[in-house]
């Protein structure tokens, strides 16, 4: 941006938004006809879902990641709205301005428009989400169009959809070469459907460009590089908790697992030597 004008204009929009009270759809709007970028992390307790909303996160995704963060499966694809349904309400009820996002899990919304709709009206009623994700573009538009027409807000995400990992053969970067045409298609039909955002994961940089000066809605990317709305991470990811391989796209911003193991070594430690408890920590009569 070299219009300092422009400039100063983005810089009063950014200080608007986070200075929301709550973030609600319009503010996603309102972000990506400003050029603010928009921020967000996957959520699963009310711990963390404190913590990142009062440092001023605009939505948290209580995705369906939690199948491999939470309950330790090798893909999302066991994990059942009866599973997600008590982690989204513990993040709903910690939040006071982040806008809270609850992920449709596999099996939950293909077979209809109407299985999507009653999926998406228990995820509002028994979490107080603000509204819910899906997988899917073209596929997927019917099920978006019949939820928003009940009055619930659908965030839509195309690209890798790790619920079909296995139909796509694996962790795969989609739209790239031929695939950008599909992907093309897949963010015209979600935002046809009325979908009021929509992830991008696992797309190379430039059709993400591509795909964000498209559309009128805003994107939000997951390793889709820096031309998108906004930025979504798993935090066991991006707080070094998960073991082993990560994604490429992904910046550790903590090493959460090394402080943990170095505290439970000291812990451990201390115990043995006796140095805990100290009289500090024991009650008098
Ligand atoms: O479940 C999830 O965490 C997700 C994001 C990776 C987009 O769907």
């Amino acid at each position: 941006m070299t219009d300092p004008s422009a400039a100063s204009q983005a810089a009063s929009a950014a200080a608007t938004q986070a200075g929301l009270k709550k973030v609600r759809t319009r503010h996603f709007q309102s972000a990506k006809d400003n050029g603010v970028p928009i921020t967000g992390l996957t959520s699963y307790d009310m711990l963390t879902a404190g913590i990142f909303d009062r440092a001023g996160i605009d939505f948290l995704l209580v995705g369906d990641s939690a199948g491999n963060t939470v309950f330790g499966f090798d893909t999302t694809l066991p994990v059942t709205v009866d599973e997600l349904i008590p982690l989204t309400r513990a993040v709903a009820g910690a939040v006071s301005r982040a806008f809270v996002v609850a992920d449709m899990p596999f099996g939950s919304y293909e077979s209809s428009p109407e299985q999507a709709l009653h999926t998406a009206f228990r995820f509002m009623k028994e979490t107080h989400a603000h509204s819910v994700k899906l997988e899917g573009g073209v596929r997927s538009a019917e099920q978006i169009r019949r939820i928003v027409e009940a009055g619930i807000p659908v965030m839509a995400h195309i690209g890798f959809t790790p619920q079909s990992e296995h139909g796509l053969g694996g962790h795969m970067i989609q739209g790239r070469g031929e695939g950008a045409e599909a992907l093309i298609a897949d963010a015209l039909a979600v935002q046809g459907a009325g979908a009021f955002a929509v992830v991008l994961e696992m797309v190379p940089s430039e059709v993400a460009k591509r795909v964000t000066e498209l559309l009128t809605i805003p994107t939000i990317g997951v390793g889709a590089g820096p031309h998108v709305d906004g930025q979504l991470l798993v935090w066991t990811d991006w707080a070094g908790l998960t073991p082993g391989r990560i994604p490429k796209f992904v910046k550790q911003y903590a090493d959460l697992s090394g402080v943990l193991t170095t505290a439970a070594q000291t812990y451990i430690a201390d115990v043995a030597s006796g140095a805990y408890p100290a009289p500090e920590h024991e009650y008098g009569d």
